[in-house]
């Protein structure tokens, strides 16, 4: 095969590895670890089962529960795209209020691996951005020597 075929199958490869995402999972009332502050140590990132999905947070309003006052639920997961109807989905967060029981969360979505971490959650598009960069040098490199 022509070098140049190549190098653009791998990067096509490095771009499309991106699309199965892995997040984590996990539910602050099974574990306080995965409260606002989150204790990525103890947990692994899972890979969600298909495309279009997002790595996404949910963060309730604080209510009382087992007895604790203020306490804050959170949970972190897989977000298939389309699952709360009306919400925007962009990378961020956005409050959701359903229809259904006027029950109203904070919603975070983001697009990188593991990126379900933090307590807030930036638009990430870097990681795609350094992988272009990085297949145009590679491209650049072949192409002079
Ligand atoms: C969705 O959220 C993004 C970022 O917060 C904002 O720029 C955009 O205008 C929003 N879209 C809609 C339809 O509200
Ligand atoms: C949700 O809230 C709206 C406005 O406060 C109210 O009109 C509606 O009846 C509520 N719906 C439910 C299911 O509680």
């Amino acid at each position: 095969m022509p070098r140049m075929l190549v190098q653009g199958i791998t990067c096509l490869t490095l771009l499309t590895l991106g699309a199965a995402i892995k997040c984590y999972k996990c539910h602050n009332s099974n574990s306080d670890a995965c409260g606002e502050i989150f204790k990525s140590y103890q947990f692994s990132t899972y890979d969600c089962a298909t495309e279009n999905i997002k790595c996404g947070k949910q963060t309730q309003p604080p209510i009382t529960h087992n007895g604790r006052e203020n306490w804050v639920g959170v949970i972190r997961t897989c977000y298939p795209m389309g699952s709360l109807p009306g919400i925007n989905e962009t990378d961020g967060c956005h409050y959701w209020t359903n229809p259904s029981d006027n029950f109203t969360a904070e919603y975070c979505f983001c697009s990188t691996d593991g990126c379900n971490l933090a307590s807030r959650l930036y638009n990430n598009g870097n990681a795609i951005v350094l992988t272009v960069a990085l297949c145009a040098i590679m491209h650049c490199m072949q192409t002079m020597l």
